[in-house]
């Protein structure tokens, strides 16, 4: 019999797939697929559809989504990949999720609202400045969030970054970055763009403790995580 194994605190691998434990047992946030094990009901993580579960499948060991800590999630969309740290997270933490795109905003409302721990907000995440009062409040009085994940595939995708670790990650704090070359340069090797990130976080005074290629789910991405302090 297939064993479900904890690779990391609430992320499991099971017959190959990965799951979290389902914060809300019966509903689906994107159609994936629901397993029930042991009267345990787990959603599979589909790493075609969230950079961060192909970066757990191609090797990623750097971990920091522990139970309790808080993110800030740049390009949070429709919340496919937060849903599943939702999951992980549980109670006593809060996904503040920054989306440019009013079109996103009735599905992740709805999500957030189901699962009590993500708060979603219409935002540039190239202005952090212009953030609700209240949302830059909060991660003052918390001393910084814990985690800044930004995946927003755009041609400013690292001054975005740097901007928000800047203003709102800890010390100690990780970034994680999935890095599209093709958003900064169709006709570059996605290599050299890579390099320029590292260079440019380097420059910052951010340590890049791991970088793991995401290829064959996303082609020419690669997740880059960062450490501050
Ligand atoms: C690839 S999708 C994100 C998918 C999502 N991270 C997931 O895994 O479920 C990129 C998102 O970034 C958002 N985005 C692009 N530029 C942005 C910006 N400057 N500020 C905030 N969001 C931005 C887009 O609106 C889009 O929803």
């Amino acid at each position: 019999m297939a064993k479900l194994k904890e690779v990391f605190p609430c992320v499991w691998e099971y017959e190959g797939k990965i799951l979290t434990k389902n914060r809300v047992p019966g509903k689906k946030v994107y159609g994936e697929q629901l397993i029930k094990i042991d009267g345990v009901e787990y959603r599979v993580w589909n790493p075609y559809r969230s950079k961060l579960a192909a970066a757990i499948k191609n090797g990623l060991k750097t971990w920091a989504f522990h139970p309790g800590v808080n993110v800030l999630y740049l390009g949070i969309a429709e919340g496919t990949t937060a849903s599943h740290i939702s999951d992980i997270l549980g109670d006593d933490s809060a996904i503040i999720g920054v989306d440019v795109a009013p079109r996103v905003m009735p599905k992740i409302i709805a999500v957030a609202e189901e699962r009590g721990n993500i708060l979603p907000i219409l935002a540039d995440a190239s202005k952090p400045d212009e953030y609700p009062e209240e949302v830059r409040q909060f991660i003052d009085e918390v001393g910084g969030v814990d985690i800044v994940y930004q995946d927003v595939a755009a041609p400013n995708q690292a001054e975005i970054l740097w901007k928000n670790v800047n203003r709102f990650l800890k010390k100690g704090g990780y970034a994680y970055i999935a890095i599209k070359s093709r958003s900064v340069d169709v006709t570059r090797d996605p290599r050299e763009i890579f390099d320029e990130f590292r260079r440019f976080f380097e420059s910052k005074g951010l340590r890049v403790v791991e970088e793991v290629n995401i290829e064959p789910y996303e082609k020419d991405h690669e997740m880059m995580v960062l450490k501050k302090g």
